[in-house]
């Protein structure tokens, strides 16, 4: 096998918490007396917490409404949304087939990494139950620019000791494959073929990715 790293996106690979960011921006919106729709979803996938406020007031024209300050409130108060919506997370929210593809990344020796733009995504990783898979966790804080720049897929594969030539990338969102493409790493998209074109593959959900599929479109 020539693929020694997999890294994962958290969000809607690993796990729905896709669908609960998406509801709590639309829950800041109403409160600020506008709606979402759902085409915005796209737009905010895989993109940093202070980057999706940005496009929620764009879409509401209220860009220029808010301080520094007030809209770093308002990055917060989506935040305790949302991390009300995953407070009861389990295991039984791990999304279909996300503990078997660990388990054959570990089996196969292939090294494990996340990286998430999110920075719950710990706190979701211990909720349920897969801390223990991962060889290293990117800290979303500490990078400088968010996807679609590649900076966090290399700090994963310069972290596990890994060119990126032989990691491969699995994302859910636009933002997420352009940032493992600008790596140079095999992009791997979770859902839908259309949305996520840029990838080099696209499966519908992790039960159904093969390793040994991905390995051989890797040169
Ligand atoms: C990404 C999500 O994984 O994390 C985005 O797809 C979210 O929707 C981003 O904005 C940042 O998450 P958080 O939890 O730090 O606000
Ligand atoms: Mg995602």
């Amino acid at each position: 096998m020539k693929i020694r790293a997999m890294i994962f996106d958290m969000d809607g690979v690993l796990t729905s918490s896709s669908d609960e960011h998406f509801a709590a921006w639309r829950i800041l919106a109403s409160d600020l007396g506008f709606d979402l729709p759902d085409e915005l979803e796209v737009l905010t996938k895989g993109v940093s917490r202070m980057d999706s406020l940005e496009i929620i007031l764009k879409h509401g024209q209220m860009q220029d409404e808010f301080t520094y300050e007030q809209k770093n409130e308002l990055a917060s108060s989506k935040n305790e949304i949302y991390m009300d919506m995953i407070s009861k997370f389990t295991a039984s929210d791990l999304l279909p087939g996300a503990v078997q593809l660990l388990e054959v990344c570990k089996a196969g020796n292939i090294k494990v990494a996340l990286a998430s733009a999110s920075k719950n995504g710990p706190i979701l990783m211990e909720r349920l139950g897969i801390t223990h898979y991962f060889d290293y966790v990117v800290n979303p804080a500490e990078i400088a620019h968010g996807k679609p720049a590649p900076d966090i897929f290399l700090k994963a594969a310069g972290e596990l000791g890994v060119n990126p030539r032989f990691c491969a990338g699995i994302e859910d969102a636009v933002a997420g494959i352009r940032s493992i493409k600008a790596a140079g790493m095999i992009a791997v998209g979770i859902g839908d073929t259309d949305e996520l074109s840029e990838a080099d593959i696209v499966y519908p959900d992790c039960s159904v990715v093969d390793l040994l599929e991905i390995n051989r479109i890797m040169l």
